[in-house]
């Protein structure tokens, strides 16, 4: 029997680079299991068509396309992404304040009501890069910084290393949306991922959503290793 949440806590990032593929994996799996991550890849191969799409299957999509622009063209954008019926959308923190608000502007003038979260400091970037770019404070300053512009600015969370999310939790609040990527089970290869946490100690660190691609979507099984997960996150 297939175990489900009314609320899935799994992300499945879908990166793939064409929709036939996507949709040949979408196929194994289960939209009462788990949501979907469409990102800029697959968003610029496939387009909105594929998005509605699976949203037609019954499934929640977050739509990971990171907007940061002039204010009138973020919301803009929001207001498109959100008619299209996704779940879940974001924006970059430091476009700033005035960009925020545009676009929890845009996502209100849709009618719909997707979370609206923002990317603080991307994972990838270093203190030196931090630097680089003009940032003279520290990255987890930076972090909580850009975490408590995007709350003013009315937006619903954002994303966030598992490692941060005690502190941005304490900060922020339960109601606060913390997505956290860089999730292995247990017995799941790294792939190019290093500080990682499994699905349960995402949440116990104060994860809403867990984002995960390969241990899913490169298994054997999609729907088994995702049912597995779906178990360990229950019973912890
Ligand atoms: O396959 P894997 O579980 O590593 O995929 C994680 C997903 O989350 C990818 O789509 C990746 O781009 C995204 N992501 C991440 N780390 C971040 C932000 C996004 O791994 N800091």
């Amino acid at each position: 029997m297939i175990q489900t949440t009314l609320d899935p806590k799994i992300v499945i990032a879908l990166d793939f680079s064409n929709s036939q593929d996507a949709l040949k994996f979408v196929e194994q799996i289960d939209p009462a299991l788990c949501r979907l991550k469409v990102g800029k890849e697959l968003f610029t191969a496939a387009g909105p068509h594929l998005v509605e799409g699976l949203i037609a299957k019954g499934f929640g999509v977050f739509l990971d396309l990171k907007f940061h622009d002039i204010p009138t063209t973020v919301a803009k954008a929001c207001e498109a992404a959100s008619r299209l019926g996704v779940w879940m959308l974001n924006v970059h923190a430091s476009g700033g304040s005035a960009m925020m608000e545009a676009a929890r502007e845009g996502v209100e003038r849709s009618g719909a009501k997707p979370i609206l979260i923002a990317v603080t400091v991307l994972t990838s970037m270093n203190q030196q890069m931090l630097n680089e770019i003009g940032v003279t404070g520290t990255l987890s300053d930076q972090v909580l910084s850009l975490a408590t512009l995007t709350q003013k600015s009315g937006l619903d969370g954002v994303v966030c290393s598992a490692q941060e999310a005690p502190i941005l939790r304490k900060a922020f609040g339960e109601k606060f949306c913390l997505v956290t990527p860089g999730i292995r089970p247990a017995d799941a290869a790294l792939d190019d991922q290093s500080r990682v946490v499994t699905p349960s100690q995402a949440l116990a660190l104060g994860s809403s959503y867990l984002v995960i691609g390969r241990p899913i979507t490169k298994s054997k099984n999609p729907l088994e290793t995702l049912k597995k997960i779906n178990e360990e996150i229950l019973i912890a």
